[in-house]
């Protein structure tokens, strides 16, 4: 039983909750690909706003899985917010129609809002550069699924730290576990945020923050890597002078551990070039194929629908 009645940050998960949506995981990727009918009769209400491949597709393709179905919407344009109705309006209107409901929305704290006069549960499925805990709980699965461990591991966050949600929620996630050592790897300008490092640091682990990747790699179990977020930047200027700062190629990866997992939460533009799709360490695409396990997981979970 889950602690929780709305996914809206990882801030609501207890480690108790992971390791359940955990475990449930397990068991969809175990039983892969067969349709069940414990959601039967329900609906996925799935709401976008912005843009989206993976994580839209993946809690659609979930809902179908679990035997649910799935009303959706790909953008404003086609609702009544262009009238201007107001979110928390929306999150009233929606609970009469849905079972369950997840958003993706282009500013922070926007689900919360839509959320508030909910009565049905509500997944944050990315709230500008703020939150994105189904993809934190995905990324845990996968670092799970390849390292056979979470704890006491060695983990390199590479690219956009300032702007990146799925590496500040996983950042936050992480923290729920035990000493793990967090490379913070960023152009000065887009650091983590010192509040999310005292956090890291008052839960016991190790934060060091540099602004290369040099020499550092072969100390690395994980590295995530991040792509600069160019929607979130007010001067094209500024994106253009970070955009190329990292990228790894089969050259980067010489002398790393045999047990090396790259991640990266996709898409990509060029922080990992294709040349490394076929390395053993690319487990990105794995990844994303992953997340319609948790997503089935948290569904199930959160509609409380039987084992
Ligand atoms: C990410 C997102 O939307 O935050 N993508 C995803 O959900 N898999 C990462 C990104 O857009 O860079």
């Amino acid at each position: 039983m889950l602690s929780f009645q709305n996914l809206l940050s990882v801030n609501e998960l207890s480690r108790a909750d992971v390791d359940v949506i955990l475990k449930r995981a397990t068991q969809f990727h175990e039983t892969s690909h067969q349709i069940s009918e414990v959601a039967k009769g329900k609906i996925l209400a799935s709401l976008f706003f912005e843009p989206s491949t993976r994580t839209r597709f993946s809690f659609e393709a979930a809902m179908y899985r679990l035997g649910g179905h799935v009303v959706t919407m790909e953008s404003s344009l086609a609702s009544s917010i262009q009238k201007g109705e107001t979110l928390s309006d929306m999150g009233r209107i929606m609970s009469g129609y849905c079972d369950i409901v997840t958003m993706r929305h282009a500013i922070p704290y926007s689900i919360k809002e839509f959320a508030q006069h909910a009565t049905v549960p509500v997944i944050n499925a990315g709230d500008g550069p703020n939150q994105h805990p189904s993809q934190s709980l995905l990324d845990a699965y996968t670092i799970k699924f390849f390292q056979k461990k979470i704890d006491h591991l060695t983990i390199g966050f590479v690219g956009d730290l300032k702007f990146g949600r799925t590496v500040n929620s996983l950042m936050q996630l992480l923290s729920l576990f035990s000493g793990i050592t967090f490379y913070c790897i960023s152009h000065p300008t887009l650091r983590v945020s010192p509040d999310l490092v005292a956090t890291l640091k008052n839960s016991g682990h190790t934060v060091i923050e540099m602004d290369n990747m040099n020499d550092l790699l072969p100390e690395l179990d994980v590295v995530y890597m991040t792509r600069v977020q160019k929607e979130r930047f007010v001067n094209e200027k500024e994106y253009l002078e970070v955009k190329d700062h990292f990228l790894l190629t089969p050259e980067s990866l010489v002398g790393c551990k045999s047990t090396l997992s790259i991640l990266h939460p996709l898409p990509r533009v060029n922080e990992i070039s294709p040349a490394l799709d076929a390395h053993p360490a690319a487990h990105f695409f794995d990844q994303a194929k992953f997340g319609l396990f948790v997503r089935m997981a948290l569904i199930s979970e959160m509609l409380k629908l039987e084992k």
